[in-house]
């Protein structure tokens, strides 16, 4: 039976079979070919509107979003951080209903996973999750689609995510592995390890898929023979400054450098989300180097900079998977 996502929130990839996913990565595959051979889309949603809510600062997603609704016909309105009521004067479930009287789909990205499945309880158009404390599923569609096309497929992937595995990341790698059959280890301290009601979900999934979940605090041990070491920054967007301290602490010893790529397969790849405090050069990146005597936090330069980093063909196929997650779930496609 052919896949159909016409009408469905995008929230987390809990919610997303292994099918569906495959759906998604195909349509993406699809339309990134399109676009390199200049083949326009601009007829596929046309007279379509879009909001797209940022509660918190963004380069890729909100620039792939735009470009990707640019490229598929439709008009794009942003609510920056500060420029909306949302929360303050409002309440997510009166901004639902208001916005989805003007537009046909609803991007957020915010804080609590819960405000973003408010958002979708009270809307009648698709709600699409942008990034909340603890889920980034358009990152997963990246990323996947980037490990494909690095290995030719994601079977027998063997993925170890270092750093904090509590956060939007960790979880968010942990589910997509579990789904798509894929080997996942979380190497970190165990304070750092996914919550147990997630690992256990997961594990239902893994059952299922044919995946293996592991938790490693050794480092050796954690990325030996990995195909993909991904890692994020320690200190996530919202969270106070004084927990830097805290995690070069606990996290240090789980910084990517070339030995941890050497300890990994010899095909290995390296990829992060984005931004990264790879050097000193961010506002950020200084001060904190600076401070705890640092030149790099969660991987360095030399690894960064290798041609094991695939981290920019990961950040432009952002643009691609979310485009293909819009146009599925708007049923772009569909006759
Ligand atoms: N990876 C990612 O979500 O990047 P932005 O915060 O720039 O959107
Ligand atoms: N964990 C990071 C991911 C950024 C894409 C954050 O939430 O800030």
């Amino acid at each position: 039976m052919a896949v159909s996502l016409k009408g469905r929130d995008f929230l987390t990839l809990k919610d997303y079979s292994k099918e569906e996913i495959e759906y998604l990565l195909d349509l993406a595959a699809d339309l990134k070919a399109k676009k390199k051979q200049g083949v326009l889309t601009k007829d596929a949603l046309p007279g379509k509107n879009i909001a797209l809510i940022f509660e918190k600062t963004s380069t890729r997603t909100r620039c792939s979003f735009e470009v990707a609704g640019h490229d598929l016909g439709m008009e794009v309105t942003y609510l920056d951080p500060a420029g909306s009521q949302i929360g303050k004067k409002e309440s997510i479930a009166d901004t639902a209903r208001v916005l989805s009287r003007m537009f046909d789909g609803i991007e957020y990205r915010g804080y609590g996973q819960n405000i973003v499945e408010e958002l979708a309880k009270y809307s009648d158009v698709p709600v699409w999750n942008g990034l909340t404390n603890e889920y980034h599923p358009t990152q997963m569609l990246a990323d996947l689609l980037t490990i494909r096309e690095q290995f030719g497929s994601l079977d027998n992937i063997k993925l170890t995510y270092m750093g904090d595995a509590r956060y939007n990341m960790g979880n968010s790698l942990m589910i997509a592995c579990a789904k798509m059959g894929m080997h996942f280890t979380a190497c970190a301290p165990r304070a750092y390890f996914p919550n147990k009601k997630l690992i256990e979900q997961c594990q239902e999934y893994a059952a299922e898929s044919g995946a293996t979940l592991t938790f490693e605090e050794d480092v050796k041990k954690g990325t030996e023979g990995a195909n993909v070491i991904y890692t994020d920054i320690w200190v996530s967007m919202g969270e106070p400054d004084e927990v830097w301290q805290e995690r070069i602490d606990a996290l240090r010893p789980y910084c990517v450098t070339m030995d941890v790529m050497k300890n990994a397969a010899e095909n290995a790849i390296f990829l992060h989300c984005l931004p990264s405090y790879h050097d000193r050069n961010t506002t950020i990146g200084k001060a904190v180097g600076e401070k705890f005597g640092l030149m790099e936090l969660e991987v360095t330069n030399e690894v960064f900079e290798s041609s094991y980093s695939k981290v920019f063909d990961e950040a432009e196929n952002r643009m691609h998977t979310i485009k293909a997650m819009m146009a599925a779930t708007l049923g772009a496609f569909e006759k």
